[in-house]
């Protein structure tokens, strides 16, 4: 298979890898950024794998450059970054890494509920600002409570059903919205007219498909309990962003708790970043280490199938 060459826009410890630079030649974008587009138009020329992962644009212009591909194999469980109709129409398979960071990214999905109503950030930021200055007061932080609220979660995909394993824990009372209702969830479903009135939590566990690409928008915000927190570890581009940074000064919901943005990175001076009620973490939904191995081995896989 040495003849073979693989083209990786990203770099992974070598020992995720296993036998993929012994078996191809393999070259791989080795600094942290990511692979400049023009990096990536030259490289794949050649190319008959290509490992990729969301902060690269595979696209039409990619595919045409990319003259001998045969597979894309992406280290993301969302493939939005790739136009799979025309790599399809080329012939060129593609692979994604489902399955193995369901659990890491509920888990942040959890992480971020608590968070933001528990007002745990916030707390952080008032002691290490030197801001914590009567020992305990009665109604001094007062957040709200997880247990036992509702929650909405919108996507019953894999990560949406192990939101929902995690909130039956939490004797949470679990509302879905999806496509089709899907009879083997322990869960109410409900329409978005329905769920979004009555959800204490609102989570997002959409992939970014032109239904969903700014499905949060005012409109939908202004159905939320004003005491509701939204909750986001999908796409960014679901929310319409100014439109929730709107809601948030006026006061429409309670807060946000968000992984992801519509243009990443998000820098301190973004207007959210200076809300207290909103929680931000940089895209880390599948970040443990654990699962980031898992996925260097799926990725793998289905790089070498792909070429085999
Ligand atoms: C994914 O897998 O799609 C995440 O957004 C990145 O791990």
């Amino acid at each position: 298979m040495v003849s073979q060459r693989v083209v990786a826009t990203f770099h992974l410890p070598r020992e995720w890898l296993g036998a993929l630079p012994d078996l191809a030649d393999f070259v791989e974008w080795g600094s942290g950024e990511p692979a400049p587009r023009d990096w990536l138009l030259k490289e794949v020329g050649e190319a008959d794998g290509l490992l990729c992962t969301v902060t690269d644009r595979v696209d039409e212009e990619i595919l045409r450059a990319a003259r001998r591909l045969r597979v894309i194999s992406t280290y993301s469980v969302g493939y939005d970054h790739i136009d799979v109709g025309a790599a399809r129409a080329r012939g060129i398979r593609v692979g994604y890494t489902p399955d193995v960071l369901t659990d890491a990214t509920a888990d942040l999905a959890f992480a971020l509920m608590l968070a933001v109503s528990r007002r745990v950030v916030e707390g952080d930021r008032l002691i290490r600002s030197g801001g914590w200055r009567i020992p305990w007061s009665a109604t001094f932080m007062l957040g709200s409570e997880v247990h036992g609220r509702t929650i909405g979660i919108i996507g019953m995909g894999r990560i949406g059903r192990a939101i929902a394993r995690r909130a039956a824990g939490f004797d949470m009372k679990i509302l879905y919205n999806s496509r089709t209702p899907k009879p083997d969830v322990a869960a109410e479903y409900a329409p978005l007219d329905a769920l979004l009135p009555r959800s204490d939590f609102v989570v997002l566990a959409v992939d970014l498909n032109p239904s969903t690409y700014h499905m949060v928008d005012y409109g939908f915000l202004r159905r939320m309990k004003r005491s509701a927190y939204l909750v986001n570890v999908s796409r960014g581009k679901v929310i319409v962003e100014r439109d929730l940074i709107r809601a948030l000064e006026e006061g429409i919901i309670a807060g946000a708790a968000l992984d992801v943005f519509e243009d990443e990175p998000i820098g301190a001076d973004h207007p959210l970043a200076r809300m207290n009620n909103v929680v931000l973490t940089p895209h880390i939904g599948s970040a443990t280490v654990e699962t980031r191995r898992r996925m260097a081995e799926v990725a793998v896989e289905n790089l070498l199938r792909g070429l085999r």
